[in-house]
């Protein structure tokens, strides 16, 4: 079947979805990143890789982390940066998203950055550009679908601080049903050739048939976590729920939220993840949010790199 995201060459062509990407891939993402770790390490601020061309932010729903460190690598790239403030756009006009898009392209625009609640907004702005190869389109996550910027980040920490993937046991906890960061994580962990992917949460909050992503459910949190390598908590998306989905917050934390208790029940030298926003005291207690297993900020730092990464092989480097 056709990839969307590779050219006839078998290039990246645009970022949509973890899901679908070769494995080699993956790879070569999470290589190029190591430069761009290791640029930053030398406290080499700007490399020219990105010079010339423009990068659009079009974030039709909230952010910090994923907004600001796109537009930190994109600078770190040498790129001229426009963050399109939507509120004040014409979109609160009517016009269309695809309109928008057209009138950005010409404007000279190189890359465009699309977050959106809507599932496959990126998608559909990807095939509209279609005529134009030399445009290029990163999800930043869409609606429930796909957030493959979070995921390869996700898989750049687990790497440095595990190492190599074989041999590891990953627990993916809490609201998967309304997840991209959780979506992309399991494509990105089961690509990668994990062996033990576990999805804990409760009947509600998980997708039916998840376990034809190749993971393993608990309902049972004291169960799943038993010596797992990688806790990896989501945010409960109350912003995505139709109705209510749990008896409370502060029943869902007792079942599912990750306490020192809890912790200790996987590995002693376990890492915890999360994408953010937290909810302190919902999923995670902020023992073991500012914790020593935490390694949640090292997390937004990688993000810059693997965000230059991605940007820079679009752009054919
Ligand atoms: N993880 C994440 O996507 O955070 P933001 O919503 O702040 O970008």
């Amino acid at each position: 079947m056709n990839n969307p995201q590779l050219n006839a060459r078998g290039e990246l062509q645009h970022l949509l979805s973890v899901e679908g990407l070769p494995r080699e891939t993956l790879l070569h993402i999470l290589a190029t990143a190591d430069s761009f770790v290791g640029l930053t390490d030398r406290d080499v601020k700007k490399v020219p890789l990105l010079r010339g061309k423009s990068v659009f932010n079009l974030f039709f729903e909230n952010s910090t982390r994923t907004r600001t460190t796109f537009e930190i690598a994109a600078k770190r790239l040498s790129a001229d940066v426009i963050n399109l403030n939507i509120n004040t756009s014409s979109t609160s006009k009517g016009e269309s998203l695809l309109d928008t898009v057209d009138n950005l392209s010409a404007m000279h625009a190189d890359m465009f950055i699309v977050r959106h609640a809507s599932s496959g907004a990126p998608y559909q702005i990807a095939r509209h550009v279609t005529p134009h190869p030399h445009l290029h389109v990163v999800n930043a996550g869409d609606g429930r679908h796909a957030h493959p910027t979070q995921g390869l980040l996700d898989l750049y920490t687990i790497r440095h601080y595990k190492k190599e993937f074989s041999q590891l046991s990953v627990a993916v906890i809490g609201d998967v049903l309304h997840s991209r960061v959780a979506r992309s994580l399991i494509h990105g962990l089961t690509t990668l050739g994990v062996p033990d992917v576990r999805v804990i949460g409760p009947k509600t909050l998980l997708p039916a048939g998840v376990e034809q992503l190749g993971v393993k459910v608990f309902h049972d949190m004291n169960k799943g976590m038993a010596g797992v390598d990688v806790v990896a908590m989501l945010r409960l998306q109350n912003e995505r729920m139709n109705g209510p989905l749990l008896p409370s917050a502060q029943e869902f934390f007792k079942s599912y939220g990750l306490t020192p208790e809890k912790l200790a029940l996987a590995k002693p030298d376990a890492i915890v993840m999360h994408p953010g926003p937290m909810n302190r005291g919902v999923e995670i207690d902020s023992a073991v949010a500012d914790g020593p297993s935490s390694v949640i900020l090292p997390q937004v730092t990688f993000g810059i790199a693997v965000r230059m990464a991605v940007m820079s092989i679009l752009a054919g480097n």
